[in-house]
């Protein structure tokens, strides 16, 4: 049972490259899944499990992305599903599941005591337990190892930089990859919730923090459930936690809209923040070939992007239109742009 999701492209960020200080810089385009993010590979082993173990639905959390994946597959196996989903998801996130006709269950509180509890009523009621971690779902997880054994064969890199949450995502793509990888594993964390980053700083004894002031979604996980397990892998392949604020990954995804034409959402522009800002700090050297995981559309995310006025409030005559164009860039000739 398949969508088409997988085997997607690496992109040359040679702007990115540029303008940070390295030959090359790469980002592999999971927003080209089909409901787009990375979610979908795991949704497709999940609900193959589902059907292999002939469970009446699925049950899932989500803070948007899981959700519209879970759906999507969850439809085309003909399998009902209840997805508990953040209460703070963006409304793109949120809007973009209706379609698939999944019972939505908003809940104010979705931590690991919530996540263990939702773990109970799935067994009991025979449903499918669908939680993007390794802790909760391992089978529907190793559907987003094909992202590291994907990456195997598409360059030769030696960075990977993985925008983290539960951490479920950074051990599918340290596995995907393999022992015999000689490419480091950088987990990459919004400063106001970087339980693993501050983990393998050891300023903390264990992967937890008591809050988040983080606003950028998907990552915005306190306690991650696969926290350990992703601080092991990135140990293992010698590689660090890198933590960005908000807004240096507020300005790296308008870069990387108006510079590569590549709209991600937040969480994905955060990985290569990281990488801007490791390189500045000397910790990325400038001989490296980094490749960031692009794990979601910025079409799934558009608070930045809504403003009060409507971009269509004003309308122009073609009068206007001329004036325009004369006193713009359309004006210059290319040679002198
Ligand atoms: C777009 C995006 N990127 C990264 C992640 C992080 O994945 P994980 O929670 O497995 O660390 C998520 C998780 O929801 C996500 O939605």
């Amino acid at each position: 049972m398949s969508l088409g999701e997988g085997n997607t492209p690496v992109i040359s960020l040679t702007r990115v490259a540029q303008s940070i200080g390295l030959d090359e810089v790469f980002g592999k385009a999971e927003w080209m899944n089909p409901t787009g993010s990375y979610k979908d590979r795991i949704a497709a082993a999940t609900i193959n499990d589902a059907i292999r173990r002939s469970r009446r639905g699925w049950i899932g959390t989500s803070s948007g992305n899981g959700g519209a994946s879970m759906s999507a597959y969850g439809a085309k196996a003909g399998l009902p599903g209840y997805l508990c989903i953040a209460a703070d998801a963006p409304a793109e996130k949120v809007r973009s599941i209706i379609p698939y006709g999944a019972t939505l269950l908003p809940m104010s509180e979705l931590g690991i005591k919530e996540m263990d509890a939702i773990g109970e009523l799935a067994d009991e009621f025979h449903l499918k337990l669908s939680v993007t971690a390794y802790r909760y779902n391992a089978e529907g997880m190793s559907g987003a190892e094909a992202i590291g054994a994907e990456l195997r064969g598409q360059g030769d890199f030696t960075h990977v930089y993985v925008p983290t949450g539960g951490g479920g995502l950074l051990v599918a793509v340290a596995r995907g990859m393999g022992a015999s990888s000689s490419a480091r594993i950088v987990c990459a964390q919004p400063e106001g919730c970087s339980p693993i980053v501050r983990f393998l700083d050891q300023e903390i004894e264990a992967p937890y923090v008591d809050k988040c002031t983080s606003t950028i979604s998907g990552l915005q996980l306190p306690a991650p459930p696969d926290g350990e397990l992703a601080a092991a892998a990135v140990v293992e392949s010698h590689g660090w936690g890198s933590s960005v604020s908000d807004e240096e990954t507020w300005a790296m995804q308008d870069f990387l809209s108006t510079k590569e034409g590549i709209f991600v959402e937040p969480a994905s522009a955060l990985a290569v923040a990281a990488m801007a800002s490791d390189v500045k700090n000397g910790r990325l050297p400038t001989s490296a070939r980094p490749v960031a995981i692009l794990t979601g559309s910025g079409l799934k995310d558009l608070r930045r992007f809504t403003s009060s006025a409507s971009p269509t409030e004003r309308t122009f005559t073609m009068d206007d239109l001329r004036r325009r164009l004369q006193t713009s860039d359309a004006n210059v000739s290319p040679s002198t742009r």
